[in-house]
């Protein structure tokens, strides 16, 4: 199978480029597994004292496996794609109780038997950002027909990024709007709102590319029928707004399969001159309001140079994080 994952330079981009997820929700994560679970327990007194295993599924370079490590005896990632898991071993601050192997989501049971880890021990399943690339109902009835009744799964995920300002948060009235997968955040400044209709039909054009229903994210996995396997199910956001640059953004573009899929169907177009990329197309507009494009020197901004003036033009965004935590 191809490994989607595999582009060129693209583990690292998506190992630097791609967002840390919120501490709080990190939190949130480990606090679920406390079986007490008593109000206001603070979860850095569960370092190294979770007597349990954790399995992260598809976990890629393992930026969420790596955050959630210090709590747990045993911490088990897992990822189909070699190019991703390479990185995450390479990883300079690799925790000693991680064990990364490359085995697809559905073997799950095949990973803790050839770590000699009982299914028993296994308190917690998480899978951040690559729950949508999985068949619902194969993986979710592996999981509950094979793990404790009492083990807990939780998907977690963020939605495309949007653009933002920070300043719009101090308008209480519209703060409950960040957590609203339809509403357009930006109609407060022109330039800004234009940033942002941009970004959605870049991710508009890119909808054909992806290897999974996009929108299922984009609505944060709500309308997904969990309620079929599960008894319990809680649902929590937790939005956060960074300041970033456009260098960044670009670079977090380049993270995306779809996109790089993408610009490998069209190779023919684009050496021809007559592929409209709607990065670029982007990148130049923004390049123009900030009156920054005469100092650029390459087509597809992607010079040494324009990487420099691209950083220099810096804005605001929103990641709307979520997490589900499910049990029986
Ligand atoms: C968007 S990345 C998420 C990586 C990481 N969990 C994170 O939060 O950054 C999705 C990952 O899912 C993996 N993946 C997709 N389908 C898989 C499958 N059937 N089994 C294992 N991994 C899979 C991909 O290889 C990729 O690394």
């Amino acid at each position: 199978m191809r490994d989607v994952f595999g582009f060129e330079n693209q583990s690292k981009l998506y190992n630097t480029f791609r967002p840390e997820y919120p501490k709080p929700l990190v939190d949130y994560v480990i606090l679920s597994v406390t079986s007490t679970h008593p109000p206001g327990l603070c979860v850095d007194a569960c370092k190294g004292a979770l007597d349990s295993c954790v399995v992260d599924v598809a976990c890629g370079t393992g930026l969420f496996t790596r955050q959630i490590a210090p709590y747990f005896d045993k911490v088990v990632g897992l990822d189909q794609s070699a190019a991703q898991l390479q990185l995450a071993i390479e990883c300079p601050d690799l925790y000693e109780n991680i064990s990364y192997l490359n085995y697809d989501a559905y073997d799950l049971t095949g990973a803790l038997d050839k770590l000699e880890i009982k299914s028993s021990d296994v308190t917690l399943v998480t899978i951040a950002q690559g729950f949508h690339w999985l068949d619902f109902d194969k993986f979710v009835s592996m999981l509950t027909e094979n793990l404790p009744s009492n083990t807990i799964f939780a998907p977690i995920g963020y939605s495309r990024p949007h653009v933002m300002n920070k300043e719009f948060l101090l308008d209480e009235s519209l703060k409950e709007c960040l957590c609203n997968p339809d509403i357009v955040l930006s109609e407060y400044d022109e330039k800004f709102t234009t940033y942002e209709k941009m970004i959605n039909s870049l991710f508009e054009f890119l909808l054909p590319y992806f290897d999974f229903n996009r929108r299922v994210l984009e609505k944060f996995y709500q309308d997904l029928p969990f309620e079929d396997y599960f008894e319990s199910r809680e649902f929590k956001m937790f939005p956060e707004i960074l300041e970033t640059d456009w260098y960044r953004f670009q670079q977090f573009i380049f993270s995306i399969s779809a996109y790089r899929i993408c610009l490998e169907k069209n190779e023919d177009e684009i050496a021809a001159g007559t592929f409209d990329d709607p990065l670029v197309k982007l990148l130049r507009f923004v390049l123009e309001t900030e009156g920054k494009l005469d100092l650029t020197n390459s087509s597809d901004f992607t010079s040494a140079e324009d990487a420099e003036v691209l950083k220099t033009i810096k804005f605001d965004i929103l990641w709307n994080f979520f997490v589900h935590i499910l049990s029986n």
